[in-house]
């Protein structure tokens, strides 16, 4: 029997978003066409044919946790009949491996539940959230589910975050702002927030205004211009980072993540979170904060493989984002909707669309083989003229 297995609970967005309604400044986009639940569910039913796709959809970490990892997942099974056990410190080495204190730190499962966990927090009940469009849409959609409203704005022309735009209409609706949300590097562009561009961000909009810099993709980023947001927590500004163990660690699947903030904005965030983060990823998050050499080789694979991956496509004739990720945008230069379908009829999977970019694919970097199979898929794709209706 063929069954549907969907990710996550995430499926409703556009419903939600299209009842509750988004302000945007400048075009108005397709809300329907933002995260129909269809793009969220997997083709695929049994296990057989979820291990033969080419997962390049949900920016995943291909190899699987290391070793070490494995090992302390495994010695912490012993406590999962249990609600109250040892957790391997997880909460201290966070605090430790950044340098501040436990009480900066809130573990989710996920970083997700703690996007989730900030719009309940600050942006509900008629408060906005002020961000680009695209980035990473469920904290809109979550916004929106929870009676705030979600301002966006549009790239910039080479696909950055717009600065002045952001501290603009933050500013204009200052008294209703609950928090602004960066993503950085963003997705799905993979473009970053220069470390001047996050600093005139902070200075240009009024200083109790919460900025959340969701930076689950910080592991991959080798732009100098770029810095990670944490030092702005010890400076005593609102900032919220967030951090996860999906991308680089290698644990989508086990669920963690966590923010380093001020004490007085976890407190307000604390009792928004579910508590529901296995015993077992604990120790796997602990032992993965201690596996540095393995995360490395990690980021070595997969940005060789980008490099590859997008010069062979520029080679082709295809222009490229520059990306500071495991995945990057290709511009088709037609509607990507039908490749994706062709894709899907390859068994590989590629990344959803992200209006208004509907002719721009987004491609998560996996193992060799897997971008093999992609190279060879869309070459066959692309050689077959975009039908005149879905050619623009
Ligand atoms: C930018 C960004 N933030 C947060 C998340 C949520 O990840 P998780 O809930 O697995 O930590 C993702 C997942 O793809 C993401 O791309």
């Amino acid at each position: 029997m063929q069954s549907h297995k969907t990710v996550s609970r995430r499926g409703f967005v556009g419903g939600v978003a299209t009842a509750v309604g988004y302000l945007t400044v400048g075009s108005p986009i397709d809300l329907l066409a933002r995260e129909a639940p269809s793009a969220l569910e997997l083709p695929f039913g049994p296990e057989e044919d979820y291990d033969k796709v080419a997962k390049l959809s949900f920016n995943e970490n291909p190899y699987g946790p290391p070793e070490s990892v494995l090992k302390a997942m495994n010695h912490a099974f012993k406590y999962a009949n249990r609600y109250g056990y040892p957790d391997g410190g997880i909460v201290d080495a966070i605090a430790q491996h950044h340098g501040v204190k436990p009480e900066n730190i809130l573990l989710g499962a996920g970083s997700g539940e703690i996007l989730d966990v900030t719009g309940s927090a600050f942006a509900s009940n008629g408060k906005q959230v002020v961000g680009v469009e695209p980035s990473y849409g469920f904290v809109y959609s979550h916004v929106a589910s929870v009676r705030g409203t979600p301002i966006t704005i549009p790239l910039t022309a080479d696909y950055r975050q717009d600065i002045d735009a952001l501290v603009h209409t933050t500013k204009k609706h200052y008294r209703d702002v609950g928090f602004v949300y960066l993503c950085n590097p963003n997705n799905p562009t993979g473009r970053i927030v220069t470390k001047q561009e996050i600093r005139q961000l902070l200075d240009g909009i009024p200083e109790d205004i919460p900025v959340l810099v969701d930076e689950a993709y910080h592991h991959f980023v080798e732009d100098p211009q770029y810095a990670t947001s944490i030092p702005y927590v010890l400076e005593g500004r609102p900032v919220i980072v967030t951090r996860t163990f999906s991308k680089i660690a290698a644990l989508a699947g086990m669920r963690l993540g966590y923010a380093v903030s001020q004490p007085e904005l976890i407190a307000r965030m604390a009792p928004y979170v579910s508590d529901s983060i296995s015993a077992v990823v604990k120790w796997g998050g602990v032992a993965a904060l201690r596996d540095t050499a393995s995360q490395a080789q990690v980021k070595q694979m997969t940005l060789d493989l980008r490099k590859k991956t997008t010069s062979e496509l520029q080679s082709l004739g295809y222009a490229v984002i520059p990306s500071e990720t495991n995945f990057f945008m290709v511009n088709l230069k037609r509607d990507i909707r039908p490749v994706i379908d062709e894709f899907k009829k390859r068994d590989v999977l590629v990344g959803r669309p992200f209006p208004p970019m509907m002719q721009h694919l987004r491609v998560s970097i996996g193992t060799a083989d897997e971008m093999r199979r992609f190279m060879v898929a869309f070459r066959e794709i692309m050689a077959t003229p975009a039908k005149a209706a879905s050619g623009q």
